[in-house]
């Protein structure tokens, strides 16, 4: 079956902190929307949309097209993350597809074949990781229990769905989900999850950048 790959890269990049769309910000001499792209270059999707942020969406199709050799769309994303997947699947005409923040700039292109495999048994699949801290449930200042960590998982992307069905959750959804395997859960489809990557973390806020160097960081790079 044919696969697309959305990127969300619309974000503002607020805990980023950095006066610019995070997507833009360079890690060690390139933007992370070009570090997002080399996975999706080796996965060698059927389609990719790249959905960029509204007030830069000439700088977004720039740079794709100088570093990704396949077919590509861009659109401006929304004002939620939500809205912005909802932009970039009106142009996904792949029987399946794979949702995939930007922001998780290093994810391996093995994580993106792995979910699409399970896409061959399950409507929608996501990557994720065990839990290594120990979880507390809280309420004010008062610690209520700790959860049995065995049963937990932390959710990564890409997500993969067929698109028919996320088209569909996502038309009827009224709410906001924080991703898209929620919707789909909402709208009663089964979600089954692969081994995510600890590469896969989310770039959020300038601790996540570790030892790498950004130019958009004062006395740095
Ligand atoms: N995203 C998007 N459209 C939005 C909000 C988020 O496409 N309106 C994308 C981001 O570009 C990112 C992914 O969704 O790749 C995850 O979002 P997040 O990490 O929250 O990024 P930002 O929204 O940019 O960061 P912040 O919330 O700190 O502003
Ligand atoms: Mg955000």
């Amino acid at each position: 079956m044919s696969v697309a790959v959305v990127l969300v890269a619309a974000g503002n990049g607020e805990r980023l902190g950095l006066g610019l769309p995070k997507a833009l910000v360079q890690i060690d001499g390139k933007t992370i929307l070009e570090h997002s792209l080399e996975a999706v270059s080796s996965f060698q999707p059927n389609q990719l949309v790249v959905v960029a942020h509204e007030d830069r969406v000439p700088e977004f199709q720039e740079l794709v097209q100088n570093s990704y050799a396949g077919k590509f769309s861009v659109v401006p994303g929304g004002s939620s993350r939500q809205g912005s997947v909802a932009n970039g699947l009106q142009l996904v005409d792949s029987a399946l597809v794979l949702v995939h923040d930007a922001a998780r700039c290093f994810t391996p292109a093995e994580v993106f074949h792995a979910v699409q495999a399970g896409l061959e048994t399950s409507p929608c699949v996501i990557p994720a990781l065990a839990v290594t801290d120990t979880i507390k449930r809280v309420s004010g200042d008062q610690v209520l229990g700790t959860e049995d960590r065995d049963q937990l998982r932390a959710a990564q992307t890409p997500q993969g769905f067929h698109t028919n069905l996320l088209k569909a959750a996502i038309a009827q959804s009224t709410e906001v989900f924080t991703d898209e395997a929620a919707l789909m859960q909402s709208a009663g489809h089964s979600v089954s999850f692969v081994t995510g990557s600890p590469l896969s973390k989310k770039i959020t806020t300038i601790a996540d950048l570790g030892e790498r160097t950004t130019n958009q960081r004062t006395g740095i790079g």
